[in-house]
């Protein structure tokens, strides 16, 4: 696989895009799990933008995620940093790919309850969404770590986009 100099706009606008999405999710997240219980127990619910909100920024999660990885294999991404201990360039590298595949399979796990009725999706949609917010305390507290101790400045890097 090919390694760029850094992230390329649009990689850099997806991620940011994909992170305000996520918070989306969880902040307007009361409409859709109101409904999904009126639905558990037979009873009707009132129509609310949150709901198709929820369904739809979902949605545009998963394609971005796809167009995401179709970057990351055809464009590549920038080398970790040098001074990365190996050990964490492991961790980094699996918990990268986690990121992909945990908002995949909660926009699948998600449509399958919703559209498909299954309850164990439900299920497995509430599991997945602890397991991300752990992925998302991690990677945002290895923002500060990088540029405390092993002195580099990753954050810049999804920020100033490589020519
Ligand atoms: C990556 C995308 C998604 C994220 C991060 C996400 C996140 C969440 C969160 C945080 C909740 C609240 C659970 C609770 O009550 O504590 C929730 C509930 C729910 N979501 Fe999603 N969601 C995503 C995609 C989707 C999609 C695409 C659909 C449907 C098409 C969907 C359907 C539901 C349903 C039915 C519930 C209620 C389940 C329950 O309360 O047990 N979600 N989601
Ligand atoms: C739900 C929210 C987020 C998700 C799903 C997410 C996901 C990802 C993924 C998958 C990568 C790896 C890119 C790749 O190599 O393919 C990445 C990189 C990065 N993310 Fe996030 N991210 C989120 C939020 C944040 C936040 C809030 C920050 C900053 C406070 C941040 C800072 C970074 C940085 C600095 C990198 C670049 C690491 C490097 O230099 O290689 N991310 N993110």
């Amino acid at each position: 696989m090919t390694h760029p100099t850094g992230y390329s706009r649009t990689q850099i606008g997806l991620h940011w895009a994909v992170a305000a999405l996520v918070a989306g999710q969880y902040i307007f997240k009361d409409s859709i799990s109101g409904a999904w219980e009126a639905i558990r127990a037979g009873q009707d619910f009132a129509f609310d933008p949150l709901i198709l909100a929820h369904v739809a920024g979902g949605a545009l999660i998963l394609a971005f995620v796809l167009w995401r990885l179709v970057l990351r294999l055809k464009r590549g991404v920038p080398l970790q940093p040098e001074n990365e201990p190996a050990p964490l360039k492991t961790l980094s590298h699996f918990a990268h790919w986690a990121f992909y595949a945990v908002l995949a399979l909660m926009s699948v796990s998600g449509s399958l309850a919703w559209f498909g009725d299954v309850t164990a999706a439900a299920q497995v949609h509430n599991v997945l969404k602890v397991v991300l917010l752990a992925l998302v305390a991690l990677h945002v507290l290895a923002v500060p770590f990088h540029k405390i101790v092993l002195k580099n400045n990753v954050l810049a890097r999804m920020i100033r986009p490589a020519h």
